[in-house]
């Protein structure tokens, strides 16, 4: 089954508009030509529309971070799925482990932002994960079987072809720890045969599943080699022009 890798940067609140516009020009002359992986990047929504314009006609996709699920209304601060795809975006995160513990979103309302990107026609990139204590009173198959489940809950299969999951483990992010490799592949695994059980095998076989939580050129050829990977998501290391494409170019790197 092949599936092609998603290099997805999530830029979380860094980087001012002029300074997102900077780093988008620099990431477009050194991505050019490449077309496997697939290369995506998620800047804040003050830079959304000007970097998705600087990707046009590069290999580089845009992404948003979150969305809200209503279309329009009198919802303070908020931004809808239509319009994060009108500023030209193509993907969007849906519930972090940030959003979830900083915002308190819940499988319920990550369901509706789904349901609301699919509607739109952006595709979803749904982040789940354990934290550090879930693992270790070996809850962290629980703990993703019901991310998983109630996030994708009442979904047909046809909904969700562009959806990608993002196994993020809440330990991992930002701290340097990355999940060893063994860690990695059994939940990787596990997701895939998840998504068979609650789908179908064909569905599961067709699903990025990518890893995040402390990627870094060091460590990609590693955990992208890892049978049940399709990419990764990074944070950190995506906001260095030179970090980022040496994890863009796993398979040639020689760290
Ligand atoms: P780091 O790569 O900085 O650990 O962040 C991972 C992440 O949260 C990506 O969404």
């Amino acid at each position: 089954m092949s599936r092609t890798p998603l290099i997805a940067g999530n830029w979380k609140m860094y980087k001012t508009g002029p300074q997102a516009v900077t780093a988008a020009t620099v990431l477009v002359k050194l991505c050019t030509g490449i077309s496997n992986p697939e290369i995506m990047i998620a800047p804040n929504f003050i830079a959304l529309q000007q970097v998705a314009q600087i990707f046009a006609g590069s290999p580089i996709k845009t992404g948003a971070q979150n969305l809200y699920f209503e279309n329009q209304g009198a919802f303070t601060g908020e931004v809808s799925a239509d319009m994060i795809k009108e500023a030209g975006a193509e993907y969007v995160i849906i519930g972090h482990s940030e959003r979830r513990q900083i915002f308190g979103e819940t499988d319920e309302s990550i369901r509706k932002k789904i349901k609301s990107a699919v509607l739109s026609g952006l595709k979803p990139i749904l982040c789940i994960g354990e934290t550090e204590g879930q693992r270790d009173e070996e809850k962290t198959f629980q703990v993703l079987d019901k991310q998983v489940s109630d996030g994708l809950k009442g979904f047909g299969p046809d909904e969700l072809v562009d959806l990608v999951l993002a196994y993020e483990p809440v330990w991992a992010i930002g701290t340097g720890k990355t999940a060893n490799e063994s860690q990695v592949d059994e939940v990787h695994r596990y997701l895939r045969s998840l998504l068979g059980k609650l789908f179908s095998q064909e569905f599961a076989d067709q699903k990025r599943i990518l890893y995040g939580g402390s990627v870094k050129p060091e460590n990609a050829y590693s955990l992208m080699g890892i049978e049940d990977v399709d990419g990764a998501l990074v944070g950190g290391a995506s906001l260095d022009a030179d970090k980022f494409i040496n994890i863009i170019k796993y398979n040639e790197s020689i760290i």
